[in-house]
């Protein structure tokens, strides 16, 4: 190959990482530019939203009726898998559930799986993730005896970009059953995006963390949950171990008081 070809080619492979395409989805290119079939015309138009009101996408309201209707884990995750309404399935390689002891009480809730978890099928199982244990580790939790971890995603975002609000007003339906199913005591959520979503914050996680909030259910069920810096950040800023530590301690004090 001509080395100017070859140079260009190098060069739009470099770009195609650089967005995020970094993993090969089926064994042959497929042409995405090319229209789509006509789709049959609808039978009934769409109904107009009530004035004032936010129309939901038809996606969220299947969201949440799916969600809605699994009355066990199990249920959940079948109905998370069967969920068409994001195209992150189609990019994703697993349905990322949860990993951990579900009866454990103490539930971890983390942003999004990121490439080791997306091939795996399994919540923070990558550099991360392994931070995580050894930290969890050291105040005496363990993910096969003593916590259950998940993510506001169950689908990873391509090239690990951060979830849009669209995509996580359209999971959380599924979290909160999650959460509902799990009934946990306490949860953890790791970072800002988990603790945006599932408190409804405006502030950062750094002026969220190091303390209890609560996280309530559709049913008005109350569930302490505390804020913490994410691992992936922690890796990036290793000086901020150091409020990550105090965290820690907050939660195994909650956890002796029991
Ligand atoms: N980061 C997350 O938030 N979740 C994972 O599962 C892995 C990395």
């Amino acid at each position: 190959m001509e080395g100017g070809t070859r140079g260009a080619l190098l060069a739009a492979l470099r770009l195609q990482l650089d967005w995020g395409a970094d993993e090969a989805l089926l064994e042959a290119p497929a042409d995405r530019t090319r229209p789509p079939p006509a789709a049959p015309e609808p039978s009934r138009p769409p109904r107009p939203a009530a004035p004032g009101r936010i129309a939901l996408p038809p996606a969220a309201a299947e969201a949440g009726a799916l969600a809605a209707g699994a009355a066990t884990l199990a249920a959940l995750r079948e109905a998370m898998a069967a969920f068409g309404g994001s195209p992150l399935r189609e990019t994703a390689t697993s349905l990322v559930f949860a990993d951990g002891v579900a009866e454990s009480g103490l539930m971890l809730i983390g942003e999004a799986p990121g490439a080791d978890e997306d091939r795996l099928g399994r919540p923070f199982v990558g550099a991360s993730g392994q931070l995580l244990d050894r930290m969890l580790a050291s105040i005496g939790l363990d993910r096969g005896r003593n916590f259950y971890i998940t993510n506001i995603l169950p689908f990873r975002p391509p090239g690990n970009r951060t979830p849009t609000d669209a995509e996580i007003a359209l999971f959380l339906p599924f979290v909160l059953r999650h959460v509902a199913l799990a009934a946990p005591r306490r949860l953890v959520l790791l970072g800002g995006v988990a603790a945006k979503a599932l408190l409804g914050a405006r502030e950062g996680i750094t002026r969220l963390r190091g303390r209890w909030h609560q996280v309530t259910l559709p049913d008005g069920t109350a569930i302490p949950a505390l804020a913490t810096l994410h691992p992936a950040y922690l890796l990036r800023n290793p000086a901020a171990k150091r409020d990550a530590w105090a965290d820690l301690l907050l939660l195994r004090r909650s956890l002796d008081a029991d």
